[in-house]
């Protein structure tokens, strides 16, 4: 199922921060912001495309804003995934956030040690592991606001990727993983590298992205579900896989490898089988 994103980080930009977005971009479905962009933005976007927008902090956290009564709180009508793995209902895809930069100063908010990252990303291991074996891959899509050590990132204490970051890619291998932080001026070098099976993507200012989730149908029972929670609907099957197109970045070719395979699970309602259908992204420029 192809899904087209919106995603935004870093700097407000007026190609986005338009009156003519939704016009432009009709058919967003889903939007994501990487960190340190102002909480009126992201909440413009939001009433613009009239979607979904999932957000991490960045080191600045200029998403925090203030309420009627003076509290902090996030942009209204959009989803803190800091820390968290979470599935889009409408589209089937999944989600993890990171927020934040590593530690440089004692002034700004969002500052983690390889160990404090490393120990949020131990948090979420339980659900994206129970994503493995309910959709067959942890997640699609990792948002993150700083970039995995030695892929994208600088040589200075603030914008040095983390190590952690790049432990996940290499044990959840996401197909992609789109981060800010590292402000992209010189627009001869490209946003996007390949790392193993993901497509890792600067996404400073903006980029827009048509990116396919991977279809699991599911027949005979209902669809499990994680413990504790309901059964969650089953994403449709239409069979289509779309390229990766990236906006305002270049294009990227990609190849896409699709195979099919049939495995049994059992639950306590009895036996699922569960054909996976499972793509391959390689990218190439
Ligand atoms: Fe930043």
């Amino acid at each position: 199922m192809p899904v087209q994103i919106l995603a935004v980080s870093d700097a407000i930009d007026q190609r986005i921060h338009s009156s003519s977005l939704h016009d432009r971009m009709p058919d967003v479905d889903l939007a994501l912001g990487c960190g340190d962009l102002p909480g009126r933005y992201l909440e413009f976007i939001v009433d613009a495309i009239n979607r979904p927008l999932y957000y991490v902090l960045g080191n600045h956290a200029d998403e925090i804003q203030r309420d009627r009564d003076g509290r902090p709180c996030g942009p209204l009508g959009c989803i803190d995934i800091g820390g968290k793995v979470v599935r889009d209902q409408r589209t089937g895809l999944i989600l993890a956030g990171l927020p934040g930069s590593p530690k440089y100063n004692d002034s700004e908010p969002e500052q983690y040690s390889e160990r404090e990252m490393a120990i949020k990303i131990a948090k979420m291991t339980p659900r994206l592991l129970w994503n493995q074996h309910r959709y067959g891959r942890a997640l699609d899509v990792l948002v993150t606001h700083s970039p995995p050590r030695g892929l994208g990132d600088r040589d200075d204490e603030a914008h040095q990727g983390f190590q952690a970051i790049r432990s996940f890619l290499d044990r959840f291998k996401p197909a992609y993983h789109l981060h800010g932080h590292v402000h992209l001026y010189d627009r001869s070098k490209p946003p996007v590298l390949c790392y193993g099976e993901t497509t890792i993507v600067n996404v400073y200012p903006y980029q827009a992205l048509e990116i396919s989730v991977p279809v699991i149908e599911i027949s005979h029972r209902p669809a499990m579900s994680a413990p504790g929670r309901p059964p969650e609907p089953v994403t449709p099957s239409d069979g289509s896989f779309s390229p990766l197109r990236i906006e305002g970045g270049g294009r990227l070719t990609t190849q896409v490898a699709v195979f099919e395979s049939t495995t049994e699970m059992a639950s306590d309602r009895g036996r699922s089988v569960v054909r996976e259908r499972v793509t391959t992204v390689s990218a190439s420029r």
